[in-house]
Order: structure tokens, then sequence, then C-alpha cells
């Protein structure tokens, strides 16, 4: 009997006791590949020996310091480090434990800079449908995920939202991606104008959605066009980059595929790799300066802000990035990734759709190619997928709801930037497993 209240009551969950490179292993002694990273979190794998000295040597100077009396050598090396590969016109980091509080982070930053540049009217938050933006209230209120949303909406905040950039399903026959994601920036200047231009504080999107939708990235064109939208009025484009960021995409930041950089960036998973809790908001120096010229202080802090071990970890794990070349490989081996899924999947019966960018790839199931209707809810087809390749020794990390929040299901894949093809062969050779079994 655990006295363990698991994320799932009753389920019976291997017990996960040694990691190893792209490898976990259970108390079994069973191996499974790490293909998703956890959920797109371990970007270096598991038991880097590096990380590891780095945090043994931060242990044996200093456990921790509260930042309203100190700061640290690790805290400010790390905003230094982010400073200085940061998208243009990004200065200054604020450090806290995860995404959820990053994002939360991000929506009190833009309301008490809109506040402190004497714009108290601007309130309105603006989001995109099959969007994942964290758990907590602030983050949920802004999330597309009607499911996640629905049992706790009387609590939430307002917030509005728009289409998200989903070209398998909604890009029209005669339309050209390019024409799509102008429909869809129109879209968010339309809903701007409703609410008045004034009167919107912010408008949040991830670069490359995840969880939701599955490695979906944006049509080319559509994050300029919000940049221009939101200058245009005045509003803050807050991105949030805590699953598709630091060098998930092959690129540190997702948004350096964009020629688009924020004013707000949440950041969090492969920040810290997974070897300590970290996530940060990362802010434009016109948004430092306001604050600094105006209040002098956010109006906002958490205990564990900056921890020093966190700030550690994460420092190691950018610099193990750099040093190992390791964006290079995220993209030779992720446009590999990508060609051996649609050898793979490419005609498969079942499968629609496979997308993504670098080490960041998802599969869309469906019950027929032609007319992309998905397969019955009821059939739990995600979950079965994620049992089958746990069987076959293969983290993966599917989803359902894909097309509207009910319906659809797919495979997303995050695997460690270290990843070599043969391991990227295996993935995706217990995946095809897995699927067929799954779907019988
Ligand atoms: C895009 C995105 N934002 C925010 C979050 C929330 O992060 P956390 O689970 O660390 O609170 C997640 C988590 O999956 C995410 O994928």
């Amino acid at each position: 009997m655990t006295h363990l209240m698991h994320r799932q009551i009753g389920k019976d969950y291997p017990i996960a006791v040694r990691g190893e490179g792209v490898h976990i292993y259970d108390s079994t002694g069973k191996q499974y590949i790490d293909a998703s990273g956890g959920a797109a979190v371990s970007c270096l794998g598991h038991g880097h020996k590096d990380v590891i000295d780095a945090m043994k040597a931060q242990l044996d100077k200093l456990e921790f310091a509260h930042t309203s009396f100190f700061t640290t050598p690790a805290l400010e090396d790390l905003a230094d480090d982010l400073a200085a590969h940061a998208p243009p016109g990004l200065t200054h980091t604020f450090f806290v434990s995860g995404g959820s509080e990053a994002i939360e982070a991000a929506i009190k930053m833009a309301r008490q800079v809109a506040v402190e540049r004497g714009e108290p009217q601007r309130r309105h938050l603006i989001s995109r449908r099959q969007s994942y933006h964290g758990i907590t209230f602030g983050a949920l209120a802004i999330g597309g995920r009607a499911s996640a949303r629905r049992d706790f909406s009387p609590l939430l905040i307002e917030t509005h939202h728009v289409s998200p950039v989903y070209e398998y399903r909604d890009r029209r026959a005669n339309e050209t991606p390019e024409a799509y994601g102008e429909r869809l920036a129109q879209e968010l200047e339309a809903k701007i104008d409703e609410l008045g231009g004034d009167n919107v504080l912010a408008f949040i999107a991830e670069t490359v959605v995840g969880a939701t939708l599955g490695a979906v990235p944006a049509v080319p064109g559509y994050f300029k066009r919000v940049r221009q939208i939101c200058d245009k009025h005045g509003v803050l484009l807050i991105l949030d980059e805590v699953m598709c960021g630091m060098g998930r995409t092959g690129t540190l930041h997702a948004c350096e595929q964009e020629g688009i950089a924020p004013d707000l960036m949440a950041i969090a998973k492969g920040l810290g790799g997974g070897f300590m809790p970290i996530g940060a908001l990362m802010m434009s120096g016109k948004i430092f300066d306001t604050i600094a010229r105006g209040s002098g202080a956010f109006q906002h802090s958490h205990t564990y802000t900056g921890h020093p071990l966190a700030c550690a970890a994460a420092l190691a794990v950018q610099r193990i990035i750099r040093r190992d070349n390791l964006l290079a490989n995220v993209q030779a081996q992720g446009a590999y990734l990508s060609r051996r899924l649609q050898e793979r999947f490419g005609n498969h019966p079942f499968v629609g759709d496979v997308r993504g960018r670098g080490m960041f790839q998802g599969i869309e199931i469906v019950a027929d190619r032609g007319t992309k209707e998905p397969f019955d809810p009821a059939r739990k087809l995600h979950a079965k997928i994620k049992q089958e390749a746990m069987a076959r020794g293969l983290m993966v990390y599917p989803m359902g709801g894909t097309m509207d929040g009910k319906r659809g299901d797919h495979v997303l894949m995050a695997p460690p930037f270290i990843s070599d093809s043969d391991t990227i062969d295996q993935i995706v050779e217990r995946l095809g497993e897995a699927v067929d079994a799954a779907i019988g």
C-alpha cells in the first residue's frame, strides 16, 4: 500500500532507480529509452557526470541563500549566460522553479509594467485554443485546453482565446501557408479591436505547440505579423518556450527561427534539464527599465527564487550544450528523426501527420487519413500507445484531445540532445510497434 498520491491513483508505476545517458532503468533492471525526456525535460539525458560535479561543487560551497538577503555567483552567472545568448532585446531574467511559475510571473509582470507605464486599463489577456501554459490558476486561465480548465472555470480569471496555428487540420485546401498565417494574424487583430486595443495587456503563445498539439510549429510569417500587430496596439508579446525552448528545436530559442523576439519569454524544462527544478522569465530591457525607473521592484517572489543549486545545475547544462556543440546534434539527429518518422509513418494508414522541429517531433493518429477523422476518444488510444511503448522499453509522450480538447490523439517525442542515429532508429522501430499494437 502506497502513501503517495500518484498522478493516477491505483495505477502500477514501474519504479525508476537509475539513469544513464538516454536510458532510465527500473527496479527490475528493465531499460527504457527516454525518447520524450520525460516531458521534454532531460535534454542531456540522465546521470550526466559534469552536471552532477557542478552541483556537488555548489553544495560544497553553499546550498541556499535567500534572495532577499543575498545574491550568489551561481545566480548572477546564470543570468549573465542567458543574457549573452538571448533573443535581441532580452536583457534580464527572473528565476523561478518551473514552467507554470514562469508563466504566472510573466502575467504579473505584464500587468505591473502596464500600471507603471500609466496604462492601468490594460487587463485583457489573449492566448490560443489548444495550448498548454501550466497548471496554476493564471496559467490554466490562459491555457486553451478545455478539458484541463473545465472543473476550475468558475475560479479562473477572464481570458480570451483565438485559433492556434494548426496547419494539418485548419489550413484550407486553396490557401498557402502564408495566407493561412495572415488569416490567423487578422483574427488576432480583430480580437484586439473587439476588446479595445488600449485595454489589451498581452498575447501569449507557445512558439512551437507542445503537449496539446504534439510539436506543431507556426507557418512562415505568422509570428512576424503577430509581432507587428502587438507593437501596433502596445500589446506585450509573451512567448511560452517552457517546452520548445533551450535548444529543443535546434536553436537555443525557438523564436530565433521565426525572426522575432518577444517582450517576455518563459523558459523552464531544458534550462535545468531535470537536474533541478528551475524556470525563468526573461524580459526585454524596456520592461526591465520601466520597473527599474518606476517602483524599483517586481511585486512577485518565491522563497526558492534563484536557488543556487538549481542555478549551478542549469549553468552547467547550458555550458555543456555549447561545449559539446549539441545544438548541431539536435539539428542533425532531429532531421534524421523526422526522416525516419516519415519513412515509418508517412504511409501508415492511421497516421495523418508527422511534424516538428529539431528534437521535438510529433505524429498525429487518425482513424481515416482521407477525412482526418480521429478515433473514438473512448478508446483512449494515446494511453494505450504509452502503455505499449513502455512495455517495449520506450518512453514517449502521447496525449488525447489533439483536435478540440476531446477528440484526436498524438504522440510527442523529445529525445535527449545527446541521442545518436542508433538511438533514433530504436525509437522509431519501437514506436512503430507500439502504435500498431495499440490500434490492433
Ligand atoms: C508550454 C508549457 N508551458 C508551461 C508548462 C508548465 O510547466 P511546469 O509543468 O513546469 O509547471 C508546460 C509543461 O508541460 C508547458 O509545456
